[in-house]
């Protein structure tokens, strides 16, 4: 019998430190990609059990913890790794700026699509390298990669490394194997590295196929390299740790010795324990959490077709992260996020995922039913407040 979690239970997360709940009023957050869900059971149970424990002295991975990484990632995506691949990391966007070092030097070319989650961006600027974006195309509904102007900016700015979103960040795309193939054909082509933050993998909503860029990497592992996480998977992102992916041995060892001079490759005792509680057992609690997912994204979708039916939806292929395009509603993205805020309801504003983000918006539905209810009213009544169109 499975044990059902009740994602309807409202948590008061007021006054913990959330980041997310960070108000001194009523509002309601529907934007940083944290879920209003508790964690799932074993998670909670691992904890206390170390906690009993009562011992928390310095840890290292167990073999456990790589069969459960290892096993987690062949029988759900066919990604055969050893225990030789993997290495650990605090998070998904430490790793991003450690793989600034790793593939590329200063002043270099660093390539991200747009719009992308703001870190992409904000890492290669901050580690002195050249940002060059390459705009996403949106067409039936959803974003594409533009090859054509991928390569031409790879050529232009002798691009060395290409840092790609699997599954796409906003916006929900999971690209399929003939997207990731034509990417690979031209990054090998011009012998740009790929970094690929696959932290939403599983999170691949119905009818899609997410594919880890390492399974299509044959004879091109030294140059490709994948970042995931059980965090956001399983709503634990205060927990921190992530794992990277290599194939090649000399390029694992290069990663390995960054990390060693930034003092950066250890987790905290929790993290070690309850990735594998997660690996291990979580996976009946993910399923009941992406099927609730799945009922708010049709909710959402349904409440802003009738109700605000000028704004267009992206409905994501992975995430709870819906991208909504409201310039037939607004001309400046100051006033649109401030509206929002007015009606007492927070969304990501889309400006500060790059210039594709121009009057959109990221709407979070990972929350329990009632309370998205409530957001979606205030959103109805912001965009009223506005006297219809701009
Ligand atoms: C695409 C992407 N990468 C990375 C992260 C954050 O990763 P971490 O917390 O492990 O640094 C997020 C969080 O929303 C994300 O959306």
């Amino acid at each position: 019998m499975p044990v059902l979690h009740n994602f309807d239970e409202i948590i008061d997360r007021r006054g913990t430190g959330s980041l997310k709940w960070h108000y001194s009023d009523d509002t309601i957050p529907l934007w940083v990609a944290d879920m209003d869900f508790k964690a799932a059971k074993p998670i909670l149970n691992t904890i206390e059990r170390v906690v009993q424990h009562g011992v928390l002295g310095y840890t290292k991975p167990t073999e456990a913890l790589y069969q459960a990484i290892v096993d987690w990632h062949s029988s759900r995506y066919g990604l055969l790794l050893t225990k030789s691949d993997i290495l650990f990391s605090p998070g998904v966007v430490p790793s991003l700026a450690l793989m600034m070092n790793i593939f590329t030097e200063v002043g270099e070319a660093v390539l991200v699509n747009d719009p992308i989650y703001t870190p992409f961006m904000a890492k290669v600027e901050q580690n002195d390298r050249t940002l060059v974006t390459s705009a996403l195309k949106e067409s039936d509904g959803k974003y594409q990669l533009d090859l054509v102007d991928i390569e031409a900016k790879i050529v232009e700015h002798n691009v060395k490394l290409y840092l790609l979103c699997n599954p796409h960040n906003p916006g929900g795309r999971v690209w399929t194997a003939d997207e990731l193939k034509a990417l690979l054909s031209i990054c090998k082509k011009h012998e740009v590295a790929i970094v690929s933050d696959e932290i939403h993998q599983d999170l691949t909503l119905n009818g899609h196929t997410f594919i880890p860029f390492l399974t299509l990497a044959t004879g091109y592992e030294h140059n490709v390299v994948s970042l995931t996480s059980m965090t956001k998977t399983f709503n634990i992102a205060g927990i921190k740790g992530s794992m990277i992916f290599a194939k090649d041995e000399a390029l694992l060892k290069k990663i390995s010795q960054q990390q060693q001079l930034n003092d950066e490759y250890e987790l905290n005792l929790f993290a070690y324990e309850v990735m594998r509680s997660a690996y291990e057992q979580g996976g009946e609690w993910l399923e009941q959490a992406l099927d609730y997912i799945e009922t708010n994204i049709d909710l959402t979708v349904d409440f802003l077709a009738k109700h605000l039916p000028d704004i267009k939806v992206m409905r994501p292929e992975a995430s709870y992260l819906i991208w909504l395009d409201c310039s037939a509603y607004f001309e400046d993205d100051q006033v649109l996020y401030d509206t929002l805020r007015a009606a007492k309801v927070e969304l990501s504003a889309g400006i500060k995922y790059g210039a594709g983000g121009h009057l959109k918006m990221r709407l979070n539905v990972a929350c329990p039913k009632a309370l998205l209810i409530a957001g979606l009213d205030r959103i109805h009544t912001a965009f009223n407040s506005m006297n219809g169109h701009k």
